[in-house]
Parts: C-alpha cells; structure tokens; sequence
C-alpha cells in the first residue's frame, strides 16, 4: 500500500510515497538507482543484498546499525531509520575494507563483494569483540561461487588486526572510523540520530489493533524474515503491520520477583537480543553458545523470536528454546488479551491459536534459573534449518536429584513439541545412564516423524535419541560417557 515515508539514505534525507511492502533491494535497484546492492538468492541466504540499517537500540538509549538483508526488508521498514548502502560507504572510492578485499584477492566476479564489504563494514561499526574469529564469523552469512572463501578470510583476519584498538564508545569509534576512511566523514556525521517517521502512528507506525483490514490484508511483520521467503514479490495493496519496528514492542525485562519472577520478551525483541540478554542468560547459564547454530548474524540481528513462533515451523530452533523453558505466551487483539503456554499455542501444522488481528504481543519466561542445553542435527552445522532439534532444561535439588525437566523436539512431528514423557523418565531421579536411556526410548515412542527430504522417519527418531544423549553429555560432564549412554 502507497504510504508516507521518511527515511536517510546514505545520509541524505528522503521522502517518498513508497509501497511499503515492497522490498527494499527492489526500490534501491529499480527506483533509487542504486544497483551496487545485488539479487542473489532473495531468500536472506546469500549476503548479496545487504545494507546497513541504523535503528533505536533495544534501551531506547541511542542507535544501533545491525547489517540487513534487503531481499527481506520492507520499504516500510525504513519510515523513521536510516539506510546505507555499498555506494553510501564506498564515497569518493575504496575504503579500508574495499582495499583488504583487493588485496588480499577476495574478489573475483565480484557478485557477492558489496555484500561482504557491508558486513566486514559493519563487524568494525558494531559493538562486540574484535578477533579473527568475530571477523570470520561477521561473513557467515555471505556465500561466494569463486573465491574458495580462504581470500575472504584472509581480509577478515587482516581488518581484524589492522583495526584492534577501535574505540568502545559507539561516537568516537564512529569518529575514527571517519577518520580512517572506513566511513566518509560527511555520511558519519548522519548516523548517530534517525529522521522523524512519517507514519501517523509514530516510530512504530503499526496500524491500531483492530480497525478495517487495508486491501490485500495486513500481516504482522517482526523482521520478515520468514515471511519474504514466502511472498518474494507481495502483491501491491498489502499493509503490513511492522511489529518488529514499533519500539513500544521491543523491550527486555523482569516482572515480579520471588518464585513467580518472570523475564518479559516484547513481540519486537530478535534473536540477537535473545542471546545477548543478561536476563535471558541468568535464566539459562551458557545459552549463549548455541546463537551461531541460528541462521547468520544479518538474520538474527533482525529475526524476532515473536516470528519465530508465529510461524509456526515445526523446527523453529527459538521455539525449541523457548518451549524447554517454560514460556507463556501473551497473544493481544481488538477483543483483548489473553495468556498461554506455548505448548499450548501449536493446534496442527501451520495452525496456531492466533485468530483474527491478534499478535504474540508478548514471551513470558519463569526468571529462576535452570540448566540448559539445545541441540540441532543439520546437513551443515551452520546456516542450516534442522532435521531434528531438542532443548532439556531442569534444575537440581540439594539431594541431586533432577526437578522441574522439561524437554522439547521440532522436527519429529507437525509442530514443535515438549516431550512429557521423556520429561517424566528423568523427573526426580538422579542423574545416571538408566535414567537418560529410559528417557531416549520414552522420547522414540511419544513422537512420529515424517520421511522428507531432510530425513526419514526412523533416521529422525534415531537422531532424537543421540541428542537427548548429547544433552546428558553436556549437562553432566563426567558422569557417564557416550557408548555408555547409546550402548
Ligand atoms: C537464511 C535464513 C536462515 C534461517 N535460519 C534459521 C535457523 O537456523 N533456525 C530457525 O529457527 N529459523 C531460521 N530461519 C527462519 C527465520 O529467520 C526465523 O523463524 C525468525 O525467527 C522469524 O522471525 P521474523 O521476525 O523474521 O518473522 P516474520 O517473517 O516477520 O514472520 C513470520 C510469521 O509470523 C507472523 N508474525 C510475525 N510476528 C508476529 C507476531 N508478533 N504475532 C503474530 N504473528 C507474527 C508473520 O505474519 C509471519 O506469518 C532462517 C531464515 C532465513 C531467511
Ligand atoms: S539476495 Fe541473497 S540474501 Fe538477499
Ligand atoms: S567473487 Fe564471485 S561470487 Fe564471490
């Protein structure tokens, strides 16, 4: 639909009547003229199209630049945010970034060269540590037909190294990211505020809850992540409803205290935030490790875990979490809200208990912490949807004895699943061989997988057992060994 928009493009204010549906790689190429940015796979999985996007941080404190697929950006994304694209930080000519490319021979067709210079440009813009192994993993989500990746690599390293002692504070890194090149000074000085939007609906400018559905409907959108996979080209007349933009949505924080504590998950907040969340880690010590099992960094910087439910996939790896974490989802519509288990929320495949213009508003966490572990069997360890997934949460009591096990599976039935007998199996009891083993038979009998081409039905269930063995591994070091627990 045809909407008021205000948005920077490469520092420059722009204001159209644009069709907010449309992807952003389809305006910047066909409208804005700006064909560095390239249409590769138009599915977010190859990096071709990325741009940076500055938007409010998950504080509200300042703005944070996340590196975006445009492939799976709405135009309407923008209203209120700010844009820069290869030819935005490429100014007067090759920057520090451009130059390690040349050199280091990382660029050969070049198809994919603008998507890697955004995201080694972003990697020195963002917050975070500044290693080799943080440069390498800031291009997981660019894939190259030529290069063999070792060039890429090899630049990566080498900025890393050139560029270690940056600044932490975002203004004077940005300053010396100017004063080097990285960024012309002129686009730098733009990036540390956003336009105001011109929705009426302010920053987040999502429609009202309720009201009269536009023409050619309005989907909620958290980061559109799944959603333009499926509608790469979506019909003129759309009116999305940006949850994932509206600030109001996007927030992390702890309600109540005592026993009934929960950790509050706004529809807004990404899979980014999820993991970086102090919150989320005292919940579950070390969840942090299984983020780069998730799609790719430019994936998760704007993939809501609110989305990530919705879609209802059967295996959504956040859901997976989620569910072994007891959440409660608060879903939100013109008729009111209410409150429900996630377990509760799956009704068939692809059927959930949304109806009418309500949304997952909010995820609910029980605060007190627990053990955690997650595990994935993929074709690829990363950038790949799994075959199978599980999470197993639990405490421990004083005796030693398992409490409160909860264990989830995608993958091995039409939606995501708790596993409550193979919760059962472990419940109460002490850790031991025994106890996992009649675990993994109970989780055989309670799930039935399909045969597709990620997998059999029995090579599925077979899996499910070997990662409810890898979860005892890794909760209980020491306590029993892997031949022990599959003899
Ligand atoms: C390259 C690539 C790799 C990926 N890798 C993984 C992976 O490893 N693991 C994994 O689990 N997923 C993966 N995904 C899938 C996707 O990124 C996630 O499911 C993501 O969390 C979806 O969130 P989103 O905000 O982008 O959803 P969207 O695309 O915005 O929405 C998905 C669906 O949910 C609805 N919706 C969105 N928000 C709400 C809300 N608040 N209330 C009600 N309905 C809503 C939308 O209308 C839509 O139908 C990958 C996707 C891509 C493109
Ligand atoms: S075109 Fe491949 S990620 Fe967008
Ligand atoms: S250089 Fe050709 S695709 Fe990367």
């Amino acid at each position: 639909m045809l909407k008021s928009l205000r948005f920077r493009l490469n520092g420059k204010l722009v204001e159209i009547e644009g069709r907010e549906e449309q992807p952003v790689l389809d305006w910047l190429r066909e409208e804005a003229g700006l064909t560095g940015t390239r249409e590769g796979c138009r599915e977010g999985d190859c990096g071709a199209c990325l741009a940076l996007l500055g938007r409010r941080n998950l504080e509200g404190t300042g703005i944070e630049w996340v590196s975006a697929a445009t492939c799976l950006l709405a135009l309407g994304e923008l209203d209120g945010r700010a844009l820069v694209t290869v030819e935005g930080l490429a100014g007067e000519g090759p920057t520090p970034v451009m130059k390690a490319l040349h050199v280091e021979n990382a660029s050969q067709c070049g198809f994919c060269s603008p998507g890697v210079a955004v995201a080694l440009s972003h990697f020195l813009l963002a917050e975070g540590p500044r290693d080799e192994a943080a440069a390498v993993a800031s291009v997981e989500g660019n894939l190259c037909r030529c290069t063999g990746y070792a060039s890429i690599g090899r630049a990566a390293r080498a900025l890393s190294s050139d560029f270690s002692g940056l600044p932490l504070d975002f203004p004077t890194r940005l300053a010396a990211l100017a004063a080097r090149g990285v960024i012309p000074p002129a686009l730098a000085a733009t990036m540390q505020d956003l336009p105001e939007p011109a929705s009426a609906g302010g920053p987040g400018g999502s429609p009202p809850l309720g009201g009269s559905p536009p023409l050619g409907g309005s989907p909620p959108l958290g980061g559109g992540t799944d959603w333009y996979v499926r509608n790469t080209d979506p019909a003129p007349g759309l009116s999305p409803r940006f949850v994932g933009r509206d600030p109001e949505l996007r927030f992390i924080e702890t309600r109540g205290s005592g026993e009934g504590a929960t950790v509050a998950l706004g529809a807004g907040v990404t899979v980014a935030d999820f993991f970086a969340s102090k919150a989320v880690r005292a919940i579950a010590p070390g969840i942090e490790r299984f983020e780069v099992l998730v799609a790719s960094p430019h994936i998760r910087a704007r993939a809501t875990l609110a989305g990530n439910v919705a879609n209802a996939s059967p295996v959504a790896d956040l859901t997976a979490m989620l569910l072994a974490l007891d959440a409660r989802l608060v879903l939100s519509g013109a008729s009111g809200a209410r409150e429900l288990p996630l377990a509760d929320f799956f009704l068939g495949y692809k059927k959930t208990a949304l109806d009418g213009d309500a949304i997952i508003e909010t995820i609910l966490l029980p605060a007190a912490p627990r053990a955690f572990s997650f595990e994935k069997a993929a074709r690829r360890e990363r950038l790949d949807i799994a075959a199978v997934n599980t999470a197993l949460s639990l405490a421990v009591d004083s005796g030693g004895a398992m409490r409160g096990v909860i264990v989830s599976a995608g993958g091995v039935g039409p939606v995501p699943l708790r596993l409550r007998k193979a919760a059962a199996a472990l419940e109460g009891r002490k850790p031991s061989v025994a106890a996992f083993r009649e675990a993994m038979l109970a989780a055989r009998d309670e799930v039935a997988p399909i045969s597709d081409v990620r997998g059999s039905a029995e090579f599925r269930k077979r899996v499910l057992g070997r990662l409810l063995a890898a979860h005892a591994l890794r909760l209980f070091p020491g306590a029993f060994t892997a031949e022990e627990l599959l003899a």
